[in-house]
């Protein structure tokens, strides 16, 4: 076999009459009768080989036969490409290679789909055949990012002293609120292990062993339904540290985004990063994860609205509930009566809002009105200090919904963004990070009638809070903290309790009685029995991360074997039904549907 001396992405007009062999795929090929070309394609780029059947005739008859895809290595002179030929878009575009002997490795079937073509295939198409999908120029890069973001991490913890330590994929159960991957145990019948949501637990105990400082670059599995920045198996840079509070967590994490985007995408973060309470979040942005690329604040009318004579608001208002809205600037032109009636209305509606209330906001002879939709509910007094709030402009467009906050913040921070998308409000290219800090401990769960951990049940209170677990546990503030990326949640974590009766008393406020506690995670509970230092730490979403850096919405661009919508890998067809010889050992008995595929009301897998 000829042996590689360059890549193609190597060669320069500066490598002239150097010989040179090149292997790779058969990226295209162009038969002008006389002259053949193909375009060599490797992971470092395209070269162009050139077969000419008057100096080199055996060559350019292999060459002749070949097909894309087909694996070839040719020998042959780099010479620069003749008079006009050159192509600025490739880096190797002034020079070919004068190929003198051709190898075909091998052969290729025809691909179901042209690798340079991949934007015009559908995804399930490419994922079935990720193989030829991985091809591609730009999955190779996000491969690559991939590669390097770990490969940073890893360096920078081992520089500050941090050691990296596997936990187990088989293990018990933790609660991070998602639904377990379960793992049927053989020699333990009826008996199963979960795979880890995270390794929340483990690093904890960790601490309590004296580590110190632990990461570990970890698969997670939650069996939760997909989204596009979401996958039931996913990665974190997980990290937990001893005698620490939530300012050195912070610390080290955003030093290290820093060196991350410095050194992928040539961005310079700047340090420390802006901090936002949850408060100021919820309030202005609708969500705790605020995206700062653009100002458009919500807006609480509430105090205004009360005394106009549109009911619903005053309804809404009545019954304890907010009337709150976005002005989009110079959104009176951008969007008509029916794009806000139908379009956007729609769009709330999908997010729980039960209307979308809208004026145009006019100026004339130096004063603002209302025009359409809202203005024959606000006098003229009422719309000036409308317009006040919203520091709104001639020509904006104001949108207001009304209910009780949780549906009006969850309709409005989506349409927030999406009108900034619209109306370009934004540099695509920009970041901006920021850590939403001083989160409520607990959240109230209306169904069930007990509170629920906004992060996890391990967050430690501020300690001035500690009395109010008694007291008041709605007011009760965490040391938790996200970081958030335009809007992407790229990490979270908390300062953890460490004092055994803080731990006892968090589960009895969830609810999650002694005899639960003790089952679940008594193991952990005996732990902080034995000298368990103060601790914490975060866990950053590694997929998320470099989705920020690849410029992608879509979670499968930046996961080498990705998972569907449904859960499914379409490359190798998982899941799927296995041997009953398997389901004999493992003690379980399978209820019999069609294909497999689960039915409503049942489940799939009995033991
Ligand atoms: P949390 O559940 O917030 O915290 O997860 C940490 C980060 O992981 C990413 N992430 C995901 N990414 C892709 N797909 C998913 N299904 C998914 N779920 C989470 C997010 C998120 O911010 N043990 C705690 C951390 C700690 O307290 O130290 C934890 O797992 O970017």
């Amino acid at each position: 076999m000829l042996k590689r001396t360059h890549n193609c992405g190597q060669l320069r007009l500066s490598d002239v009459n150097k010989k040179v062999t090149l292997g790779g795929w058969v990226h295209s090929y162009r038969d002008h009768g006389g002259l053949v070309f193909i375009d060599l394609r490797d992971k470092e780029g395209l070269t162009q080989l050139v077969f000419n059947p008057k100096t080199q005739p055996e060559a350019h008859k292999v060459a002749r036969t070949a097909r894309c895809e087909w694996v070839i290595a040719a020998r042959g002179v780099v010479q620069p490409r003749s008079e006009g030929m050159a192509n600025p878009k490739l880096p190797t575009g002034e020079i070919e290679v004068s190929v003198q002997e051709l190898e075909i490795l091998n052969v290729s079937k025809t691909p179901p789909f042209e690798i340079d073509e991949a934007d015009k295939t559908s995804e399930e198409i490419r994922l079935a055949s990720r193989y030829l999908d991985l091809r591609r120029p730009e999955m190779q890069k996000s491969l690559r990012v991939r590669h390097r973001v770990a490969k940073i991490t890893r360096d920078y913890f081992d520089r500050l002293g941090f050691l990296e330590i596997e936990t187990p994929m088989l293990a018990k159960s933790t609660p991070e609120g998602a639904r377990d991957f379960l793992v049927p145990s053989r020699l333990h019948k009826n008996c199963f292990y979960a795979l880890p949501q995270s390794p929340q637990l483990f690093k904890q105990i960790l601490m309590v062993s004296g580590v110190d400082k632990y990461f570990q670059i970890v698969r997670c599995f939650r069996d939760e339904d997909p989204r596009a920045d979401r996958q039931a198996e996913f990665t974190q840079i997980d990290v937990e540290m001893s005698f620490v509070d939530s300012s050195d967590v912070i610390g080290v994490h955003e030093n290290l985004l820093a060196k991350i985007w410095k050194q992928i995408s040539d961005v310079d973060v700047v340090a420390p990063m802006r901090r936002m309470t949850y408060k100021e979040a919820m309030d202005d942005y609708g969500t705790d994860r605020p995206d700062l690329r653009f100002e458009m604040k919500l807006k609480d009318i509430s105090d205004i609205a009360k005394g106009c004579t549109f009911a619903v608001f005053a309804k809404a208002i009545e019954a304890g509930g907010v009337v709150k809205g976005l002005c989009a600037p110079a959104g009176s032109e951008k969007y008509s009566r029916s794009d806000v009636e139908k379009g956007l209305t729609e769009f709330v509606g999908d997010y729980g809002a039960r209307g979308l209330a809208w004026a145009k906001v006019k100026k004339e002879n130096e004063t603002f009105g209302f025009v359409g939709g809202l203005a024959k509910f606000f006098s003229a007094e009422q719309v000036q200090q409308i317009v006040a709030r919203f520091g709104a402009k001639d020509g904006d467009l104001l949108l207001l919904v009304a209910d009780d906050e949780g549906t009006v913040n969850k309709a409005l921070a989506p349409l927030r963004c999406r009108l900034a998308r619209d109306l370009k409000l934004y540099d695509q290219k920009a970041f901006e990070f920021v850590w939403v800090v001083d989160f409520p401990l607990f959240e109230w769960n209306e169904d069930e009638k007990r509170y629920d951990s906004l992060h996890h049940p391990f967050t430690s209170p501020v300690p001035e809070d500690l009395e109010k677990l008694d007291s008041d546990p709605a007011g009760v503030c965490s040391q938790a903290y996200d970081v958030v990326v335009n809007g992407s949640e790229i990490g979270g974590g908390s300062i953890r309790i460490h004092n055994p009766r803080v731990q006892e008393k968090v589960f009895e406020l969830l609810k999650i009685s002694k005899a639960q506690a003790q089952q679940r995670f008594g193991f952990f509970l005996k732990a902080l029995e034995f000298g368990a230092p103060p601790h914490g730490g975060i866990a950053l979403g590694l997929d998320r991360i470099i989705m920020l850096l690849n410029g992608t919405d879509n979670i499968r661009d930046v996961i080498a074997f990705p998972k569907t919508q449904r859960g499914q890998c379409l490359l190798t067809d998982a899941p799927s039904e296995v041997d009953q010889k398997q389901l004999d050992e493992l003690n379980l008995r399978m209820q019999r549907h069609s294909h497999g595929i689960e039915q409503p009301g049942s489940s799939e897998g009995q033991p």
